[in-house]
């Protein structure tokens, strides 16, 4: 993105640069008494602490999709998270409900890496190549626009938190499926189901060439060359080292974490599946995390009867999530409180339409 450009998304007035954090929180305490039931502040799990305490209700991606399909009456969603899932709120609600996102340089690095002209084109290839007989599931973590290409031809989104259900679902749909944008959540998922590694491609986008040695018509998983540079942040020689110096602790990690990091670790799972994990933990257990740092701060905090690291001692948080900060989201609210539309996600309708297919295939498959 043009740097100029980039900055001045942003756009926050210097008032905010200068204010307390104890006036700032005051500002926000009121606005939400005074809104009441109007607003609604979702949080996922990966937003700062100072962000997290102000929301209504905290979750990873699926949880937040359903709470705000199930939100009919706030006119207000602030969404604390990034890009991707502020258009997700705004498709699952409905017209008259307004979505902001405090931030709007929040991104997500992974959701960037598919853009539709590239899927566009990646869809004529595959189907001269395997015919019919594809079904394109897309994580979450994707635009609008490829949610609306996948709910088009009869695909689903997915999270982590479903990844399997969804992937089960695909092969009775077609016996291939396209997995966008994140190939190592593809991978893992796929794997965990018996299919060999040896069964499944990789499609580069930006060399528009499909990696894959073997014979064309045992390819069952094609993946999108795409990943989460977060947890792309943790490799197998970090677990190496913990078996060396701390044999009893235990590794619990994210599917976006790439095959060898899967494989090594003790356990993984979804963000939810990882708080659920350490909150059911024994006193005194020891665990080295991989997932986003804020995430894990928070879980160090809230649990000091146990031992928690980051699997990564160097890990930082992720970049776009932690672009909504205190002085965004006060932001965000007193131009709500002013009559202001300033950060409000819309989703067109035709676009919408499509991706709702897609995305109520998902929340069917949420428990
Ligand atoms: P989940 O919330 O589905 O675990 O996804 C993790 C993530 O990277 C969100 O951006
Ligand atoms: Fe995107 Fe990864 Fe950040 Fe999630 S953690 S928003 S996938 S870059």
């Amino acid at each position: 993105m043009n740097p100029t450009l980039f900055d001045q998304l942003s756009k926050l007035p210097e008032r905010y640069k200068t204010m307390s954090t104890k006036e700032m929180e005051a500002r926000v305490r009121a606005i939400k008494q005074q809104l009441g039931e109007e607003l609604f502040i979702p949080g996922h799990h990966y937003q700062r602490d100072e962000v997290i305490q102000f929301a209504d209700a905290t979750g990873d991606s699926l949880q937040l999709a359903q709470i705000c399909a199930d939100n009919t009456s706030a006119k207000h969603i602030v969404f604390c998270g990034v890009h991707f899932m502020a258009e997700t709120a705004d498709m699952l609600t409905k017209d008259d409900q307004i979505v902001y996102l405090p931030d709007m340089r929040a991104g997500c690095s992974m959701a960037d890496m598919a853009t539709i002209e590239q899927t566009d084109i990646t869809w004529q290839y595959l189907q001269q190549l395997f015919g019919d007989t594809i079904v394109p599931l897309t994580y979450v973590n994707s635009t609008a626009s490829i949610k609306a290409f996948v709910g088009k031809h009869g695909g689903a989104c997915v999270t982590s938190s479903n990844a399997v259900k969804m992937v089960e679902w695909a092969f009775t749909q077609k016996p291939r499926l396209l997995f966008l944008p994140d190939q190592h959540l593809g991978r893992n998922t796929a794997f965990s189901l018996g299919v060999p590694l040896e069964h499944m491609a990789v499609w580069d986008p930006i060399r528009e060439k499909l990696e894959y040695d073997g014979e064309l018509e045992d390819v069952q998983v094609i993946l999108w060359k795409g990943h989460c540079s977060v947890h792309e942040g943790f490799n197998k020689w970090h677990i190496d080292d913990i078996r060396k110096n701390d044999p009893d602790m235990r590794v619990i990690v994210h599917p976006e974490c790439s095959h060898d990091v899967i494989q090594a670790a003790d356990d993984n799972g979804s963000t939810k599946y990882i708080i659920d994990t350490i909150e059911s933990a024994p006193t005194g257990s020891r665990w080295a995390i991989g997932t986003e740092m804020n995430l894990v701060k928070r879980l160090i905090t809230d649990h000091p009867d146990k031992h928690i690291i980051s699997l990564n001692t160097n890990m930082c948080p992720c970049l776009t999530m932690n672009r909504i900060d205190l002085q965004h989201l006060l932001w965000a609210l007193e131009t709500i409180v002013e009559g202001g539309r300033g950060n409000v996600i819309t989703v067109d309708a035709d676009t919408t339409a499509q991706s709702i297919h897609a995305l109520e295939r998902m929340l069917q498959f949420a428990k």
